[in-house]
This record gives C-alpha cells, sequence and structure tokens, in this order.
C-alpha cells in the first residue's frame, strides 16, 4: 500500500473522505471543492435534507461522477472529538470505502488543528492527524487474504489532501505509515499458521530484516543458546521438535545515541501448555503467543526508516512449548543465566520462564532501558478485559511516561501493581522461586517473576493476553490479530 500527501487538486482519488461535526457546517477548502464538484447537491443533501446529522462514525456516500466518490464521514459533536474517537471514526470510514467497488485510492481531507480544552485528549494538532489517518486507515483496511480465494484488499494507495502540508505535518505523516507497515506486518505474521511460524522461520525473516534495514543481527542456536546459560529458556523448547532459537537485532543511529533501549517480545510460536496441557478451546489462539516477537520484529523496520536517535536492541527468545516425551517436567528446577532458580509449578506458565533469560540477556548491553511485550497472562484478562492492556514496571517515571504516550497514541492502558510481597505467592522449598502461584493477582504475581531478572532501573512490562486479539470492543480492526501497543511503542521510542 502507498501513502501519499497532496495538494487538494492534484488527488487522484476514486473516493475522498470529508467530514461533518454534527449540527455545523463544513467550510474547508476540500468540503468547497467537493461542493462545487457536486454543483452543491453535496450542501444540500447534508444542510438542507440533513440526510446524515454527523454523529461519530455515521457515513453518507454520494457519488460525483462515475469515477469519483465522496464520504462524508461524521465526527460527532466538536466538544466531544477525541484522538481515539478520530482515529475510530477513520477506520470505519476507510472500512466504508472499501465496500465500494473498484476503489483503489482513497484521500482523506486533512482535518484543521483541534484546539479546546484538552481534557481526554482531545486537542490534536495538523501532524498528530495526519499520523492517525495514515495509521488508521490502514488498520480498518486490514484483512488476512492470504488464504482466500476472494481477495479483500483492493485499495493500493491512501492520500492525505491538504493545500498546506509544512514538514511538520509531512514528518507524522510519515510516521503514521511506517507505523500502519509495523502493524501490518505484525498482524500477518500473527494470523500466520504456526506450522509456518516456527521459531526458525521468524529466525529467517529477522535475517531477511536485518539486510533489508541494514541492521546487525545475531542468532543464536540450541547450542549457543545453552552457550550463553539461559537454561531456562532452553528448558521450556525442549519438547518441541522445532528447535529454539534466540535473537538480536540492532538498530543504530549515523550520530551518538540519545538513548539505548532493549525491547524484548515474548515468542512462544505455540503455546499448547505443555505437560499441563491446556484445554482444547484455550488453545484455539495459541498461535498468537508470539504476538510480542512480531510486534517487536515490526517496530524496528518502522524505526530504521524513521532513523531517530536511539540505539534499539530487539530480543526474543524464540520456541514452542509442547507437550511430548522430551517435555520439560512439574517439579524440575531451572537455572536461569543470572543464576537463579525456578521451580517449575506449573508448564503452562512457559512465557515468564523464556522472558526471564531475555532479560538477563538485556543486562549484558548496557542500555538505558529494559521494555518488554508479552501475551503472558489470562488473568490481565479477567483483571482489565480485552480492550485495555496491562502496564508494570519498576520505575514509576517510567510508566507515566508511557501511559501518557498510549492515550495520545489513541490506545487503552492501565498500570497494575507489583508489590514486594507478592514473593510470598511464589515461594519454593527447593528453588529460589516457582514459577507460578495460585489463581489470585495472577498478572502482578507473573511481573514480579520477571522483575528478579533484570538488573535494570527502568524496566516496564507490557501485557497484552487480553489486547493481542481484537474483539467488538476495539473499533478500529476487524476480529483478529490487533498490532496493539506499536503505536505506543514507536511514538515512545520516538519520545
Ligand atoms: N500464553 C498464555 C497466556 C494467554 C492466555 C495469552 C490467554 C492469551 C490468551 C500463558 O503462557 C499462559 O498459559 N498463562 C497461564 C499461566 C498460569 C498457568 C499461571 C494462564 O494465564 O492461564
Ligand atoms: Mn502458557
Ligand atoms: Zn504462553
Amino acid at each position: 500500500m502507498r501513502f501519499l500527501t497532496k495538494k487538494i487538486e492534484e488527488n487522484c482519488s476514486d473516493m475522498i473522505i470529508s467530514y461533518m461535526f454534527e449540527n455545523e457546517r463544513n467550510d474547508s477548502e476540500m468540503f468547497k471543492y467537493l461542493n462545487k464538484l457536486s454543483n452543491k447537491e453535496l450542501e444540500k443533501q447534508l444542510y438542507e435534507y440533513k440526510t446524515i446529522k454527523g454523529a461519530l462514525s455515521e457515513t453518507f456516500k454520494y457519488s460525483l461522477n462515475n469515477d469519483k466518490k465522496v464520504i462524508i464521514l461524521g465526527l460527532g459533536k466538536k466538544e466531544n472529538l477525541t484522538r481515539k474517537k478520530f482515529a475510530q471514526a477513520i477506520a470505519s470510514a476507510a472500512r466504508c470505502a472499501k465496500t465500494i467497488t473498484g476503489a483503489k485510492t482513497i484521500g482523506f481531507e486533512l482535518i484543521e488543528n483541534i484546539n479546546q480544552c484538552d481534557c481526554n485528549y482531545s486537542n490534536f494538532e495538523k501532524d498528530d492527524a495526519a499520523k492517525i489517518i495514515f495509521s488508521s486507515a490502514r488498520i480498518g483496511l486490514y484483512s488476512f487474504d492470504k488464504y482466500l480465494h476472494e481477495k479483500k484488499d483492493t485499495i493500493e494507495t491512501i492520500e492525505i489532501l491538504d493545500n498546506e502540508i509544512n514538514s511538520k505535518i509531512e514528518y507524522g505523516a510519515q510516521i503514521g505509515a511506517y507505523t500502519s507497515y509495523a502493524m501490518k506486518f505484525a498482524k500477518d505474521l500473527v494470523n500466520e499458521s504456526a506450522q509456518i511460524v516456527t521459531p526458525e522461520y521468524i529466525a529467517d525473516l529477522a535475517c531477511e530484516i536485518a539486510k533489508e534495514h541494514n541492521l546487525n543481527i545475531k542468532i543464536y542456536n540450541k547450542k549457543e543458546i545453552k552457550e550463553l546459560g539461559m537454561n531456562a529458556f532452553l528448558a521450556v523448547g525442549q519438547g518441541s521438535v522445532n528447535e529454539p532459537k534466540f535473537i538480536h537485532l540492532t538498530y543504530k543511529p549515523k550520530q551518538n545515541p540519545r538513548k539505548k533501549i532493549a525491547l524484548i517480545g515474548k515468542g512462544i510460536t505455540f503455546d499448547a501448555g505443555g505437560l499441563d496441557i491446556k484445554p482444547a478451546t484455550s488453545m484455539l489462539n495459541m498461535k498468537n503467543d508470539m504476538t510480542g516477537a512480531a510486534s517487536v520484529l515490526g517496530i524496528i523496520q518502522a524505526i530504521s526508516k524513521i532513523e531517530p536517535d536511539i540505539e534499539l536492541h530487539v530480543l526474543s527468545a524464540l520456541c514452542e512449548n509442547m507437550p511430548s516425551g522430551s517435555s520439560y517436567k512439574q517439579g524440575d528446577v531451572l537455572t536461569a543465566k543470572n543464576g537463579k532458580t525456578i521451580e517449575v509449578d506449573n508448564t503452562d506458565a512457559e512465557g515468564r520462564i523464556t522472558l526471564a533469560d531475555a532479560l538477563c540477556y538485556a543486562d549484558t548491553l548496557e542500555v538505558d532501558e529494559v521494555i518488554d511485550i508479552a501475551t503472558l497472562t489470562g488473568a490481565v484478562i479477567v483483571s482489565l478485559g480485552t480492550n485495555i492492556t496491562g502496564i508494570m514496571g519498576n520505575n514509576q517515571k517510567q510508566i507515566d511516561k508511557f501511559i501518557e504516550i498510549s492515550k495520545k497514541s489513541c490506545e487503552n492502558t492501565w498500570q497494575m501493581p507489583i508489590l514486594d510481597e507478592l514473593k510470598e505467592n511464589l515461594k519454593s522449598d527447593i528453588a529460589d522461586m516457582k514459577n507460578t502461584g495460585g489463581k489470585n493477582a495472577g498478572t502482578s504475581t507473573a511481573a514480579w517473576f520477571l522483575s528478579n531478572f533484570t538488573k535494570s532501573k527502568n524496566w516496564l512490562h507490557i501485557d497484552i493476553a487480553g489486547t493481542a486479539m481484537a474483539d467488538k470492543l476495539n473499533k478500529e480492526t476487524i476480529f483478529g490479530p490487533s498490532g496493539v501497543m506499536i503505536r505506543t511503542l514507536i511514538n515512545y521510542l520516538l519520545s
């Protein structure tokens, strides 16, 4: 898909999207242009016949001629508009455009700066709007049609149309476009079958990415993982015929880096639960247990295109969690890279074991911050549902900043606590800790477990088990992998 910014009259759109606030007239240059092309029929429809009232995400389709159509997109009451509502409306307009057969290029009017009381992130400028338009339109249009005979993706180009595009707007638009690419990349990889997406497949893909974007890459095979002392991670993968891989990609800026960040993605390519095998229905979506890995691989591609002055290390401990004769067993004591020992209480709490070694590895990189993103606990679904991501960490300043940026990135987050008292839950008689601690406070307990394996004073943990798959609460994308937190993480890295 191509992303372009253009002057209004230079558009090549088959379909143009303009806006209407509830009970307000649009007097933008774009509306005037469209109205003129319609011989003023458009203003009659909207303001005389009141065909739509302009409620949020309401759409009115109008045909200017055979090859140019218009969608007037309702944005609700102006004083109620927020970034997130704008993003949702853009996504629904893009989906509406997709239903018009033959449309290949869609153009969006660039909304004017919204300056009002900044409660609820309702203030945004044209560069934010450009960012939102490109990312949300692409998300709205997304479908995984690789295995469908009937292809659904027909739109090839998205244009942002405005007569005063300056470099700030252009930069926002660019970030939006690269972000949407990262999200599409991650969604495609998560949607692909676990039969195909094995640790080796992701490792090969990482090599291709490194080649294309000129990144440093190191892939560790089973023997090398052992040499590094990541025996906890190795144990999780030992029940599978597919060998584990550990990947480390590095983006280095041309200038001296302003900050160095390690980003770890949970990479269980299929989570059957191991010997603590999951019930069949709980296993249905478990090819998505590598969403963290897919996300960080998408993010590093966007970052190497945007070229900020930061150093970014992307890490993932990739393996399958399968039951078999060679699986790791309940009661096994594992030794992580930092020497701490773990008694296996439940083989289905595998993500934290693989992340433990990845966190230890990150400690060797001398970075300023360590962030992990993981489909880690079913418990986060119980506490926050399927539309809010759980955020934890050991530095309140970093957490506050991250949550602030998530709101500006149109994503829902909520902080969960990590209290030292939680260690009682994981007490073991024969090892430093167990890997599970009963049914209470599962998300916080898992985070407390992880906190034992990092020395970083700026460690942030993102639990996306509830939000990695979109459901009907998510108004931007269809059911399936959501690409959650990719926007926030890219904006965080750029901050
Ligand atoms: N990958 C799962 C978590 C998960 C659950 C992700 C539902 C997406 C949707 C994780 O490895 C897991 O199995 N966690 C267990 C931990 C338990 C055994 C303490 C869980 O949450 O049930
Ligand atoms: Mn599991
Ligand atoms: Zn898992």
